[in-house]
C-alpha cells in the first residue's frame, strides 16, 4: 500500500531522536508501487531522500524534500546443498531479526553482527560490520531500484566497491534504492573469534552460534547505549587511518594508544577513535540537550531533544580538540543531511 503523509515528523524514525519535519513521506512496499510513485512524483537525486530505519543519519529540521521508505520484508531461504543456503531478504526488514532467525536455523555467517541497528537495506550502504565481519564477507549481490532508469538491476558483489563503513551505495547517495540483499550462509562456516573480546570463547567446546550471538549481545549492552534509551546513531566517527609513521610518533608519546592490524598490503594503521576522543577529555562531556556517551566515547547521545544544531556544534570542538592534540581528522560515520 502506497502511503504518503504531507509535513512527516520523523523525530520517532531517527534513533538520534532529533526532531525534522520532512515536506513529505511516502512509504510502500512493492516495486510496481515504487515504480508509480515514481511516476507521480518529483523524486530525483537531491529532491528524495531514502531512509531505513534511521539508525544512521542526522536530520536537519526542515527537510524540504520527499522522503521515501521501502518497507518490504520477507526473507527466503535457497538451499544450495546440505550446508550452504543462500538468502533472499528485503531491505524493510530489521537487520537483527535477520540475523536472530538465522542464528535460529543454526546458520553461520552474520552471528557477529548481532544487534546493530537498522534494516538491512542499509547493510551494505555503510557495509556495517563488527567483531572481525562485514556484511561484505557475506554478500552475493544486491537488487536495487535505479532511481535513473527506473529499473530494477541486480548489482554483484564486485561492483559494490565495498571497504570500511564504505560501498559504491554510500559514495553515490540517491541513486540506488536498495530492494533486496542475497547473503550466503552455511552450517559449517568456521566462527571468527579473534577479536578481543570473544577470545574467551575460543577453545569452548560445543560452541555454536546462538552462543556466540548471546556473547556478542552482552558485549555491545555492556558497552553501547540503547537508543531506545539514549538516542544515539551508534560510532558517531569511523576510526581513522594514519600512516606507519605517524602511528610510531603518536605511540612513542603515547604507549597505550589502541591501533588495529590491517592486511599486509595496506599501507597504514587504523586507530581507535574512541581511544582518541576519550585521551582528549571528551569522554562524558554534555552540552546543552547533547553529549558523549560515558562508557564509548565514540558514541555521541541526544540526551533531552537536542537539534541537530547543538550535535554538530559538539561534533566540530570534537574535531578540532583531536586534530589540535594528535593531528588526526576524524571523519563521521553517519549521514548528515543539511
Ligand atoms: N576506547 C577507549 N575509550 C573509549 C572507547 C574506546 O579507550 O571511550 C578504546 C577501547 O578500550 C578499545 C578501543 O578503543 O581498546 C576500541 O574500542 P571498541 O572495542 O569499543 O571498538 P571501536 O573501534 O570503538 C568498532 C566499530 C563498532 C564495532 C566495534 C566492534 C567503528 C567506527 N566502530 O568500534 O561499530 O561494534 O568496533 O567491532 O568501526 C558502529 O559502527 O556503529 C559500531 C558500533
Amino acid at each position: 500500500m502506497i502511503k504518503v503523509t504531507e509535513q512527516a515528523c520523523l523525530r520517532q524514525m531517527n534513533t538520534l531522536a532529533l526532531p525534522c519535519i520532512a515536506s513529505r513521506l511516502i512509504q510502500v512496499d512493492t516495486v510496481e508501487e515504487l515504480k508509480q510513485v515514481y511516476s507521480s512524483y518529483n523524486l530525483d537525486t537531491g529532491n528524495s531522500l531514502i531512509i531505513g530505519s534511521g539508525s544512521n543519519v542526522v536530520l536537519p529540521e526542515i527537510l524540504e524534500i520527499t522522503v521515501l521508505q521501502f518497507t518490504a520484508s520477507a526473507i527466503k531461504l535457497h538451499p544450495q546443498d546440505d550446508v550452504s543456503v543462500n538468502i533472499e531478504v528485503d531491505a524493510g526488514v530489521l537487520w537483527d531479526d535477520l540475523v536472530k532467525a538465522m542464528v535460529d536455523k543454526g546458520l553461520r555467517g552474520i552471528e557477529n553482527l548481532s544487534l546493530i541497528p537498522g534494516t538491512v537495506g542499509a547493510a551494505p550502504v555503510q557495509n556495517i560490520g563488527a567483531y572481525g565481519v562485514e556484511v561484505s564477507d557475506l554478500l552475493l549481490s544486491v537488487e536495487v531500484f535505479n532511481v535513473q532508469t527506473r529499473e530494477v538491476e541486480t548489482i554483484r558483489h564486485s561492483e559494490c566497491d565495498f571497504s570500511y563503513r564504505d560501498s559504491a551505495f554510500k559514495q553515490n547517495p540517491g541513486q540506488f534504492l536498495i530492494l533486496k540483499v542475497f547473503l550466503n550462509l552455511s552450517k559449517i562456516r568456521p566462527f571468527t573469534l579473534g577479536y578481543g573480546e570473544l577470545k574467551p570463547l575460543l577453545g569452548r567446546k560445543n560452541l555454536n552460534v546462538a552462543a556466540i550471538r548471546a556473547r556478542v549481545i552482552e558485549v555491545r549492552q555492556a558497552k553501547l547505549p540503547d537508543p531506545k534509551v539514549l538516542p544515539n546513531v551508534g560510532s558517531f566517527f569511523k576510526n581513522p587511518l594514519v600512516s606507519f609513521k605517524q602511528a610510531e610518533e603518536l605511540k612513542a608519546q603515547y604507549p597505550d594508544l589502541v591501533s588495529y592490524q590491517l592486511p599486509l598490503n595496506v599501507q597504514s594503521v587504523k586507530l581507535a577513535a574512541g581511544w582518541l576522543i576519550d585521551h582528549a577529555g571528551w569522554k562524558g562531556h554534555r552540552e546543552s540537550r547533547v553529549g558523549v556517551h560515558d562508557q564509548q566515547a565514540l558514541v555521541l547521545i541526544n540526551h533531552a531533544g537536542g537539534t541537530q544544531q547543538e550535535l554538530l556544534s559538539l561534533v566540530g570542538k570534537i574535531k578540532h580538540s583531536v586534530w589540535e592534540k594528535f593531528q588526526i581528522r576524524l571523519e563521521p560515520e553517519p549521514v548528515i543531511i543539511i
